[in-house]
């Protein structure tokens, strides 16, 4: 297995070819996810929900982000991986960052994510120019829930629009290398897509981005009984296909996103 870099994931994008990338947390679900050839593997701090039992991801710590991000690279071969700096430890200095991004490179991650908008666009600088690649995640923030009153669609009117499209602009002229936009109208994620050079990834940003991410246990059906629209059980979808195992869970999505079936109208926002 040839390990992915970012340079082919931005090799994707020039060639049209979508992304896949799903969250991760442990190595049995690495090994899993490399065996069915996803691209790209989020340690997310949604680890603080779905697996810690949190009602947010702000409780997540440093030290767990380390833990986990180990234990994923331990069995990876293939994917390129990408670890969330938890709330807190980026936000209000950029030593503070460094520190942080430097823990979470050492325990193996090759980008580190960070949400914000311009004003965390400095961060973005910093840590690149000092060779820590940047994911910057945009739209719907969790760390932000507080703020944005609840899990919510952004970008719905044509000024807030306006505004994500600037902030993506933001964070690729800081460095970023990729992005990650949560919970806004296909048309929102279509234009980012447009008009950013580096790879747009969507989580409820409709099929024109240039890649999805899922919260693994929300595509495995495990995460809630009232999922959000966004998501799709493909462990129900493989069982209908008589390949009702984890593994074909994994392929039927990686298949769906490299052809464009997923996401439909019906998991999409518009
Ligand atoms: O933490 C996470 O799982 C994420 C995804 C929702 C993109 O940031």
């Amino acid at each position: 297995m040839r390990k992915l870099r970012i340079t082919d994931l931005q090799k994707m994008k020039d060639q049209g070819e979508k992304i896949t990338m799903l969250t991760c947390y442990d190595a049995t679900f690495a090994k899993e996810m490399n065996c069915a050839g996803i691209d790209t593997i989020l340690i997310g701090d949604s680890l603080g929900m779905v697996v810690q039992g949190h009602t947010s991801t702000l409780p997540v710590t440093l030290d767990e982000m380390v833990y986990h991000t180990e234990n994923v690279v331990r069995a990876n071969e293939r994917a390129f991986i990408v670890a969330d700096l938890p709330f807190g430890t980026y936000e209000a200095s950029k030593r503070e960052a460094f520190h942080a991004a430097s823990e979470l490179m050492k325990a193996g991650a090759e980008m580190v994510k960070i949400e914000g908008g311009v004003e965390v666009a400095v961060i973005t600088a910093f840590l690149t120019e000092r060779g820590i690649p940047v994911c910057a995640h945009i739209g719907l923030r969790p760390q932000a829930v507080n703020i944005m009153g609840g899990y919510k669609v952004q970008g719905r009117e044509l000024q807030m629009a306006a505004q994500l499209i600037e902030e993506a602009r933001a964070h690729q002229n800081a460095g970023a290398q990729l992005l990650v936009v949560e919970c806004v109208p296909t048309e929102v994620g279509e234009a980012l897509a447009t008009a950013l050079c580096i790879p747009v990834i969507g989580i409820g940003a409709g099929n024109m981005t240039d890649g999805q991410v899922l919260v693994m246990h929300d595509m495995l059906g495990l995460s809630s009984d009232v999922a959000p629209k966004f998501v799709k059980n493909f462990l129900a979808v493989a069982t209908e296909a008589g390949n009702g195992s984890i593994h074909g869970a994994f392929t039927q999505y990686i298949r769906e996103v490299k052809s464009g079936a997923f996401p439909d109208e019906a998991h999409s926002f518009s």
